[in-house]
């Protein structure tokens, strides 16, 4: 998309409901011409002398595009002043109805800093963070205080990259409540954000991936297909949980790496479904499905060494991406209901897993995708299918969570980690059904974790204020009482696998 020409018909008045205040005095109209450097102290601040006399430059499409997000820093102070021109810059961002109610404290003092950190690790990184806060109750329609703000975070950000600091966003910081108080802001201030400033340790060579710009933007009549914020799977049509998984998984995944929950639920299965014995045949083949992010294709191939692994996905790229997390690397297929791409060889693995994939698939199409994991098995091969039960404290937890009114938007379900598009958790019955409308027998069934694991909770409630944390964290103990109970794991567990056989 090319940018519009600018207006060369601009409205003498400034246009716009919010620009029937008057403007505050001493503003000029072109920022160029606002920023005389060097003025003498004495001279009235109008908010235009800038902290440093003498302004670096950087080219401005440089600026824009190299400018990354930098989460290490050197331990190396940063000049007051250089932090001063960063705040600077962002006071000169728009703001609604030029209010400003934005306030900021800049944090360089190591010891508030270690606080800060204690909220929330993210603030645990850059010698100073800045705390960016807005009145709470000024410019609240359509969120212009949020908006105003974010437009300050950018332009500091912006200026950080020309001074040659890193920044790096932050709204993870924990309670924000906790952080207003801990910089001494009045209740009434609503802590938006923070901005980490520090010199960078390393800058990444290339920023992540961003979506292609015909995908996103549209002239004058929206015309695309947009992913759906539902985690509800139905609401999801296919080609756009492809698109919304490749986009994820190659433009780097966050949180990329195993929760020791999940793995150990895993091992559990593979010890009690399919333990290690003499390998069946030269090289024997297994065939992950859907694997996505890989980190389970990953961990299967470690623990089951004796076989060749390959992986199908809906696209080529996520395909790869996966296949080369198995060591050695297994081959890439392509397959979806809808369109056969390079689809595995049909009748020539040994073992078929599906981890935690099922429970994000509209109900149609996870019989087809088992009914094409049994044809890809040899006869006495056995398909493993890993799935979140329905009739576990998964529900609970999910319906405890709607109820406290955060946010309920496809990325916060709670999933096996990361959350990778929509999902629901699955009855038991509906996925023996769907294995014996695929031919299939019964081969075993393993079950785990009747209450959330320590581990989990912790990671869970690392940012809720410590009252609820430690309420959370008591609940989620005297659960795992039960756990002990006869058959508790098999029929409550929240972790399931079924083996299946193929005649
Ligand atoms: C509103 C907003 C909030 C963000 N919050 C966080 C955060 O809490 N933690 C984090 O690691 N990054 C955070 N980021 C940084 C983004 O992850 C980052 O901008 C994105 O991955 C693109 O990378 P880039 O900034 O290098 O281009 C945030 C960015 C924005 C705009």
């Amino acid at each position: 998309m090319v940018p519009a020409p600018a207006d060369p018909h601009p409205d003498p008045k400034g246009g716009g409901s919010e620009d029937a205040e008057p403007r505050l005095d001493g503003i000029p109209e072109q920022a160029a011409e606002a920023v005389p450097q060097g003025a003498s102290p004495e001279e009235a601040d109008d908010g235009t002398r800038t902290p440093l006399a003498e302004l670096p430059r950087q080219d401005f499409w440089d600026a824009l595009y190299q400018r990354r997000s930098i989460r290490r820093f050197r331990s190396d102070p940063v000049p007051r002043e250089l932090v001063e021109q960063v705040l600077h810059a962002g006071i000169w961002a728009p703001s609604s109805c030029n209010y400003q109610m934005w306030d900021l404290v800049a944090v360089d003092d190591p010891q508030v800093n270690e606080r800060l950190g204690a909220l929330s690790t993210q603030m645990a990184n850059a010698p100073v963070n800045v705390v960016v806060a807005y009145g709470r109750n000024f410019s609240e329609e359509n969120f212009a205080n949020v908006q105003s703000a974010s437009a300050l975070i950018q332009n500091m950000s912006l200026a950080a990259q020309v001074l040659g600091l890193g920044s790096f966003w932050i709204t993870q910081t924990g309670d924000p409540d906790a952080v207003r108080r801990e910089v001494g802001l009045p209740e009434d201030r609503w802590v938006v954000a923070v901005l980490a400033l520090g010199y960078p340790k390393a800058v990444p060579p290339r920023g992540p991936k961003r979506r292609p710009l015909a995908q996103v933007a549209h002239w004058n009549h929206y015309a695309g297909r947009a992913i759906p914020s539902s985690a509800d799977p139905e609401a999801w049509e296919p080609d756009l949980l492809a698109i919304y998984q490749r986009a994820r998984v190659l433009n780097g995944l966050r949180h990329n790496k195993p929760r020791a929950w999940e793995t150990r639920a895993l091992v559990s299965a593979l010890d009690r479904l399919l333990p290690l014995g003499p390998a069946q045949g030269e090289d024997p083949r297994w065939l992950d499905v859907l694997p996505c992010t890989g980190i389970l294709t990953e961990r299967l191939a470690r623990e089951r060494r004796g076989h060749r692994f390959d992986v199908v996905e809906r696209t080529p790229e996520v395909a790869a991406w996966c296949a080369k997390r198995a060591k050695p690397a297994g081959t890439p297929f392509v397959w979806t209901p809808d369109q056969p791409g390079e689809p595995p060889e049909e009748g020539a693995y040994a073992v078929v897993s599906c981890l935690f994939r099922l429970e994000g698939l509209r109900a149609a199409d996870r019989a087809a995708w088992v009914q094409q994991m049994a044809r890809w098995l040899q006869p006495g091969g056995q398909l493993l299918i890993g799935f979140v039960s329905a009739r576990s404290f998964h529900e609970w937890t999910e319906r405890l969570r709607a109820r406290r009114g955060g946010p309920g938007g496809v990325e916060y379900v709670l999933s096996p980690d990361p959350n990778i598009g929509p999902f629901q958790a699955l009855d038991p019955r509906e996925v023996e059904g769907l294995a014996e409308g695929a031919g299939l027998e019964p081969a075993g069934a393993h079950g785990c974790q009747v209450a959330p694991q320590a581990e989990e909770v912790a990671f869970r409630t690392r940012n809720f204020p410590a009252r609820l944390a430690s309420l959370v964290r008591g609940a989620a103990g005297a659960l795992r009482s039960f756990e002990a109970l006869p058959g508790a794991a098999s029929r409550r567990g929240r972790f399931q696998f079924r083996l299946y056989r193929k005649p």
